[in-house]
């Protein structure tokens, strides 16, 4: 056809967009990293785990073996439930008894949260989430249109006198909550053992399923976390995790422990989303995890992030001096979460902490009510200690400036 012959395009309001289309928003640490990918910033913003981490020899090796003895089977449409032998490796993993059939392969645990809230959410629902809460998780669910409330959350996860009293009954009891107990990102805090237990006692009690996502649980610094939710009632939780911290996110591969009565619709919703996960990445890390991998490599993981975190801490203290600036202390992950003085708006200070070379992500963008404008998330994993050094005087010197006015 000659371009004159083309057809003429429909008008631009022949495009309707779904309700749920409209409530879609590009997510806010994707534009923040936007702005900060401009050579020589120190960026503190993104999640990204340290590349160093990544075990790209054993990839190497695990990539000729798995195309060498099981290439067609490797290439080709598999199961959407996942490959086996990662199923039952994932089953054996978690410290609790989890039966294989229970484990759903997802394309990272992203898209679980994704297919929790197809399989969950009606619009209108109510869904409760901490305060404040993993930003992803906000973007998969608001699509489906649920009221999402806010749960006042302390130094130790859920306040539990405020989740009794939103936790409502009959076709007004919320969905589900959302939580994180591990290293939460965005704070980096982790629930006490005696949270952990309050909360599954009251949830089972009341009839709340408990959606538990453990991206950062075995980034411990000194000493492993209490058990999971999930482990403590199976049957009242959906536990989300992932390899992408412990191995690496480019794989896309993360997993769902689901109850039987959920299973079903979450294996449906993902048959719809994307038939299933790429089989090739399934079958590669089987093949590099067998053996005890993971209990040689994650170590190694955990003593550079806890080196890191304890280069900010100092780099923070030395810096802050006399400031009225606020920062945790996590024991483990990727994250810490910082209070600026009274009065200072952190998104207000980004542009000038950019001008003076170091970004770091506002808090706002991770409260699903009222926001906090005087936090911000710093990770710890990605800059140097040296470049932690230099971006936390230059962050200190912003906030600095911005006291004077
Ligand atoms: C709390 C939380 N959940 C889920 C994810 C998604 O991880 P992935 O899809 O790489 O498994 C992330 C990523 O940063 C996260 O921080």
């Amino acid at each position: 056809m000659k371009p004159n012959d083309l057809p003429t395009p429909p008008p631009s309001n022949a495009w309707t967009l779904a309700r749920r289309a409209e409530r879609m928003n590009p997510s806010v640490i994707r534009e923040i990293l936007k702005v900060t990918e401009k050579p020589g910033i120190i960026s503190f913003a993104g999640g990204l785990p340290s590349p160093k981490t990544f075990p790209v020899t054993a990839f190497a090796e695990a990539c000729a073996k798995v195309l060498r003895e099981d290439g067609q089977s490797a290439l080709q449409y598999a199961a959407s439930e996942g490959y086996g032998p990662l199923r039952e490796a994932v089953a054996d993993m978690l410290p609790w008894a989890v039966d294989p059939a229970q484990v759903l392969i997802t394309t990272g645990s992203q898209q679980g949260l994704d297919l929790v809230a197809k399989v969950l959410v009606d619009s209108g629902s109510r869904v409760l989430v901490e305060t404040p809460t993993y930003l992803g998780a906000l973007q998969a669910f608001t699509p489906m249109e649920p009221q999402i409330e806010a749960v006042a959350s302390d130094d130790e996860g859920i306040d539990m006198a405020d989740l009794e009293r939103r936790i409502g009954q009959g076709a007004d009891r919320a969905r589900f909550l959302y939580v994180l107990p591990n290293f939460q990102n965005p704070t980096g805090r982790s629930m006490s053992e005696a949270r952990r237990a309050a909360l599954v006692a009251c949830a089972a009690a009341q009839g709340l399923p408990l959606v538990e996502d453990n991206p950062y649980g075995d980034l411990w610094f000194d000493t492993p976390p209490p058990l999971p939710l999930s482990a403590r009632n199976p049957e009242g939780c959906l536990y989300l995790g992932s390899f992408s911290k412990v191995l690496a996110p480019g794989l896309r591969l993360g997993f769902i422990v689901a109850p039987k009565a959920v299973y079903p619709k979450l294996l449906q919703a993902k048959q719809a989303a994307d038939l299933h996960t790429p089989g090739f990445n399934q079958r590669m890390v089987a093949e590099v995890i067998k053996g005890g991998f993971l209990e040689r490599h994650v170590p190694t993981i955990r003593a550079l992030y806890k080196s890191q975190c304890g280069a900010m801490l100092a780099s923070l203290k030395q810096e802050m001096q006399g400031l009225d600036v606020q920062w945790n202390s996590p024991d483990g992950g990727m994250f810490l979460w910082v209070r600026l003085p009274e009065g200072m708006s952190a998104i207000d200070l980004l542009p000038h902490a950019v001008d003076k070379g170091v970004a770091f992500v506002p808090g706002a963008a991770f409260y699903a009510d009222e926001p906090d404008a005087r936090t911000l998330r710093l990770s710890f994993v990605t800059a140097s200690v040296e470049q932690i050094r230099i971006g936390i005087a230059a962050l200190a010197q912003a906030v600095r400036e911005r006291l004077k006015g």
